[in-house]
């Protein structure tokens, strides 16, 4: 792990997707670690479930639950998987992914590629080694896009700790017109419903490009519906100012630029929910400084993949042991102790 330093060049050398595959493969072949005893100062509990640590590694890295045990090896106390859709479909065409080196960030448009829920869903039957939660999606030529939440809820909930609604990827047209009040609250209702009663929790995953009269009413509508936790959030289509080359692709924004606008949408979330719904943050994390803030303004947990591609494979132990450090420098018995606390 000490060799990400060199190795760096040598896969950015690669395209970015290739390189992703590479990664991959790579860590199918990883043995098996030993496993891990956290601190209890870095337990968090939410939504029923007692996290090891609060660092999690984010939807889109594993969409296909290949890897998330090897992913927890490396120190994530949880990790997502997907997004997967009930039918498997290519996404866009390629190129789809790009890195913005200069400015720590990626674009992606990538278009929920997946090889189906049922394929991932073998895998995710299997003992896992740790926390997998699973965001479910929509196909994209779906003609009852609430239909394909409920199948997915359906199918994989019986193999997931918990569950993530996915309406805020920018790269499935349309998509995120269910994050709207009246589409969202009959989504919620009927995805909730199909995952049964005894199913695990269900997190809802928003944009951050939302209006403050929008963060109210979803607010509103997660709330009545018994969401969760709210993650917040995904990548942004917005464009802070950036340097590098292939900054005017079209696509998600993610990694350092996303950071203060996550941030601010977490603050909103927060004051918008008044505590009723854990939040879960999530853009432009690349250090335990930036975990422990978001965890200072109201975060139970946090989640990253972009400064993973910056990083490298250590970057979750480093995260997770800088916290707790912090937690013991500024005086608090657990991290989450200060959850909130800003
Ligand atoms: C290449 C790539 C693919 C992604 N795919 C998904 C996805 O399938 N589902 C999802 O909910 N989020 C997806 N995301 C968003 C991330 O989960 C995360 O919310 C976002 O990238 C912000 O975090 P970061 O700045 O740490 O990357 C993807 C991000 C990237 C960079």
């Amino acid at each position: 792990m000490a060799l990400y330093p060199l190795l760096r060049p040598l896969i950015f050398a690669l395209d970015a997707e290739r390189a992703h595959r590479l990664t991959i493969a790579a860590l199918k072949l990883k043995p098996a670690g030993a496993p891990r005893l956290w601190p209890e100062t870095l337990k968090v509990r939410l939504a029923g479930i007692d996290f090891p640590n609060p660092v999690g590694l984010a939807a889109g890295f594993d969409k296909d639950a290949e890897v998330f045990d090897e992913m927890l090896d490396l120190g994530f106390g949880f990790v997502e998987v997907g997004t997967l859709t009930p039918l498997p479909q290519p996404g866009n065409p390629l190129p789809r992914l790009f890195r913005l080196a200069g400015d720590k960030a990626v674009v992606n448009r990538m278009g929920f590629n997946n090889a189906g829920q049922q394929r991932a869903r073998g895998r995710l039957a299997r003992a896992k080694r740790g926390i997998v939660g699973v965001n479910i999606g929509a196909n994209k030529d779906s003609l009852d896009r609430i239909a394909d939440y409920e199948i997915g809820a359906a199918a994989m909930g019986p193999v997931a700790d918990y569950l993530t609604i996915n309406v805020s990827s920018p790269n499935t047209p349309g998509l995120r017109a269910l994050q709207d009040a009246n589409a969202l609250d009959e989504l919620l209702a009927r995805t909730i419903a199909a995952r049964g009663a005894g199913g695990p929790p269900v997190f809802l995953k928003l944009a951050p490009d939302l209006e403050p009269g929008e963060i109210d009413a979803i607010a509103r509508v997660a709330i009545e519906r018994g969401v969760a936790a709210l993650i917040i959030g995904n990548t942004t289509l917005s464009r802070p100012p950036l340097a590098s080359r292939h900054a005017g692709e079209a696509g998600g924004l993610s990694g350092a630029p996303l950071t203060d606008l996550a941030l601010r949408r977490l603050r909103d979330f927060r004051k918008a929910t008044g505590g009723a719904i854990p939040l879960i943050a999530a853009g432009g994390i690349a250090s335990a400084e930036e975990a422990w803030a978001r965890i200072r303004a109201g975060a139970r947990l946090v989640q990253l993949y972009t400064a993973l591609v910056y990083q490298g494979p250590g970057l979750a132990r480093r995260i997770v042991a800088g916290l707790d450090a912090i937690r013991a420098r500024e005086g608090f018995a657990s991290v989450e102790e200060a959850v909130g606390t800003e």
